[in-house]
């Protein structure tokens, strides 16, 4: 099987792709390279012991795309190309919205000309906003998004079903990530934040190695144990393992279209996460408490029992795990 994966250089992206070419799939790698880096090709080479076929292309360029589709023939797609700042999309709504969007209506378009038999798509947990409950169910209800990041994904995600529903030929999954943290245990992939990170771990780990001179927690004074927001953290291998999953169940049920939680069913607090961090990397983290960062929500963490039952996926990393992966991956940069 030969599937077109967009974004795949990039850090869930090339994780993924180690775990196609493991299960005998070809990966056709498309990334312009805007929010990842070129020696990730070579470095996956290296671990997978092949050589893999990549374009250096942008998936909202129509023509470009189809003469790969041409060309190639993909039988499925696995779509992660996107702009993922919280923060940019604030202050540059606009570059979301035509990106995210506009790749995913271009490869719709593409797939609509050349069906493919399994569409994965990289959604988030960002679509339930601040939820009603927790943990979150795929039933729980998409509330108001905090940005225009959270806001394109359920844009992307309605499109989706609006297509689906006129075009029934292909078979679309679409995988809701908590919070995606670690590097792939042989730490000759990883996290890759470009300037200074937005998100808790790379943070962590940059101030671990001196790259960052402290992390400052965004607030304690949530109505949760210790006051700091909580969060399922995920394995960046574990959610790669997610793809190969649904890529398969898209191909046993055709004409389908469905929605998947990926996350551990775990919550945990930002000052768990930095102890954990401390204490099975040995060493010592410079943090403090700092004010609140808005559009926080206090308690995220996911239900997985749908796709432990449907797509039979579980998580076998830890939270420890993934945080010296992370810390491993870190002191090789
Ligand atoms: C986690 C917790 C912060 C940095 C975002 C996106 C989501 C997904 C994952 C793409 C929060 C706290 C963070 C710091 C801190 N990305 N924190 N100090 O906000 O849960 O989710 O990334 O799909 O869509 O919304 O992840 O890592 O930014 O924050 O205290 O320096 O760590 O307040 O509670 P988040 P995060």
């Amino acid at each position: 099987m030969k599937v077109l994966v967009t974004g795949g250089a990039g850090f869930i992206g090339s994780h993924t792709v180690v775990d196609l070419i493991e299960n005998g799939i070809t990966p056709i790698i498309v990334d312009d390279f805007r929010n990842s880096e070129k020696f990730v090709l070579k470095q996956l080479e290296k671990l997978c012991g092949t050589k893999i076929v990549s374009y250096n292309i942008d998936c909202c360029n129509y023509e470009q795309m189809e003469a790969i589709f041409s060309s190639e023939k993909p039988d499925g797609v696995i779509h992660f190309a996107a702009d993922k700042s919280v923060n940019e999309s604030v202050e540059n709504p606009l570059k979301y919205y035509q990106n995210n969007i506009g790749s995913l209506v271009t490869l719709l378009r593409l797939i609509e000309k050349h069906p493919v038999k399994s569409f994965v798509f990289s959604s988030s947990c960002t679509v339930y906003g601040n939820p009603d409950s927790v943990p979150v169910t795929e039933l729980s209800p998409i509330k108001k998004a905090f940005s225009p990041y959270g806001f394109s994904k359920q844009v992307c995600e309605q499109c989706l079903v609006d297509f689906h529903n006129s075009n029934p030929k292909n078979s679309i999954i679409l995988l809701r990530y908590f919070n995606p943290i670690g590097a792939h245990p042989s730490s000759l992939i990883g996290e890759l934040p470009i300037g200074v990170p937005n998100n808790l771990i790379p943070f962590i780990t940059q101030t671990a190695a001196g790259v960052r001179e402290k992390v400052v927690v965004f607030g304690a004074s949530y109505n949760t144990n210790d006051g700091t927001c909580v969060r399922d953290y995920i394995h960046v291998c574990d959610l790669a393992k997610s793809h190969v999953l649904a890529l398969n169940y898209a191909l046993k049920n055709p004409n389908n279209i469905d929605t998947f939680n990926v996350g551990t069913g775990k919550g945990d607090s930002v000052l768990e996460v930095i102890k954990s961090f401390e204490k099975i990397n040995s060493l010592t983290l410079n943090y403090e408490i700092g004010p609140k960062r808005a559009g926080d929500a206090p308690v995220v963490y996911a239900d997985n029992s749908y796709i432990k039952k449907k797509l039979n996926w579980s998580p076998k990393y830890s939270l420890e795990d993934a945080l010296l992966h992370s810390w491993n991956w870190q002191q090789t940069l």
